[in-house]
């Protein structure tokens, strides 16, 4: 790691979970695309938060209901920073990505999506971008079309170009495959959309974490994110929405906190963002997030990036060496994400023995079934790393994969 920006053994210390051993071996963790690990400050923070300082938020006067207050609020002040989102009331919380595609799905099917309109997506994208669209094409009589994806795992341009026509009300699409790691061109896709007027989604649930976002520059019309993704808690979600469409678009549920005057006759509205965030919020998950991005910002998104593309090309190589094995996903633009079989063996197999060395990885269909389709397997083995894994790391997991693949063949 000395090519790099990160003082790696005074990282590792901030993860308590990497000095735990699994089966008796020092834990590998190789499940980062599932979700990351928490720094100690994070935790810290959650756990402060209910100790010493709890209260419901938004509806007291008292001293703690003001302070959570406080303390929830600047962490939006935090993510529209993080994004470089121009205002405060574009940045939308909610309990994940998934909530967050639903909400706008949903919306569109109700206040934007008529019968013969098209939603466009693509053949790279995580089931929580697929379903929702369907069920939003369901419910409106809208039709869903689908991108293309090549044999490296990128998605087909060229095929994005033909479904393009004024009939097209939105286009979802990922930022990173989770299944694969192909990095979109969504630079590209933004501005030929922009160029027809159509709006864009982009699922960044695997992007935030390993690359720069800089939403003002990109010009997407709505970016979803985890915070589970990003060192902080389960249960944080983002939704960044351009203010136009926010304003536009309806509530996404009903309760307190988004409702300005109730009355039996007629309801009226909170003001962004509350309008789309009714009831109580995940209040400790939002300050642990908080958290979360500040340890991010003192690394930075740079540094983390450097580190882990040093990590994809060592481990991409290293096991490129192993016969039998194929690396699903080759584009030249992946984050740390690397999907594989080995020829004749289930890679739940591989993953249950690489378990027994303390080696934790995914296996399957990593919620992207079509994907699996398309390379006509039922899943892959996941290696996906992050700027705490180590070099050292990935030999002992190549060491132990040749031997399980040994012992399986
Ligand atoms: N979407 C997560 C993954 O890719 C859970 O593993």
């Amino acid at each position: 790691m000395a090519d790099t920006q990160i003082n790696i053994e005074q990282i590792r210390s901030d993860f308590e979970i990497l000095n735990q051993k699994v089966n008796g071996h020092q834990l590998v963790y190789f499940d980062n695309a599932a979700s990351t690990q928490k720094p100690k400050v994070v935790s810290a923070a959650i756990a402060d938060f209910y100790n010493n300082e709890y209260s419901n938020i938004h509806r007291g006067v008292h001293h703690f209901s003001e302070l959570g207050t406080e303390k929830f609020e600047a962490v939006r002040g935090q993510v529209k920073h993080f994004l470089n989102a121009k205002y405060l009331e574009e940045i939308i919380f909610t309990s994940g990505t998934t909530a967050s595609i639903n909400l706008v799905a949903d919306c569109f099917a109700r206040d934007v999506l008529q019968k013969g309109d098209q939603v466009v997506i693509s053949h790279l994208e995580h089931h929580s971008n697929i379903v929702p669209w369907q069920m939003a094409c369901e419910k409106s009589g809208a039709e869903l079309k689908v991108i293309g994806m090549t044999s490296s795992g990128e998605l087909d341009y060229s095929d994005f170009e033909k479904l393009l026509n004024d009939k097209v009300k939105i286009i979802a699409i990922n930022h990173v495959s989770n299944a694969l790691g192909t990095i979109n061109d969504i630079e590209k896709i933004i501005s030929q959309a922009k160029a027809l007027n159509i709006p864009v989604l982009i699922d960044g649930a695997q992007a935030v974490a390993h690359l720069k976002v800089d939403i003002q520059a990109l010009g997407a019309d709505f970016y979803c994110f985890s915070a589970h993704k990003l060192f902080g808690p389960t249960g944080v979600g983002v939704l960044y929405g351009k203010k136009e469409w926010l304003e536009r678009l309806n509530p996404y549920m009903g309760g307190g906190d988004m409702i300005n005057e109730v009355r039996f006759e007629k309801t009226t509205y909170n003001d962004l963002p509350h309008k789309f965030e009714a009831g109580t919020p995940n209040i400790a998950g939002v300050i642990g997030f908080g958290k979360a991005l500040e340890y991010v910002s003192q690394i930075s998104i740079e540094n983390i990036k450097q580190a882990e593309a040093h990590l994809l090309d060592y481990a991409t190589k290293k096991l490129s060496e192993i016969g039998d094995l194929e690396i699903k996903g080759v584009s030249d633009k992946k984050a740390a994400v690397i999907s594989f079989v080995v020829n004749g063996l289930h890679p739940y197999d591989i993953g249950t023995l690489l378990n027994q060395y303390g080696i934790a990885v995914r296996t399957g269909h990593h919620c992207t079934q079509p994907i699996m389709e398309y390379f006509n397997i039922s899943g892959t083995v996941r290696a996906s790393f992050s700027f705490y894994n180590t070099t050292q790391e990935i030999d002992f997991f190549v060491e132990k994969l040749q031997k399980v693949i040994q012992m399986l063949k």
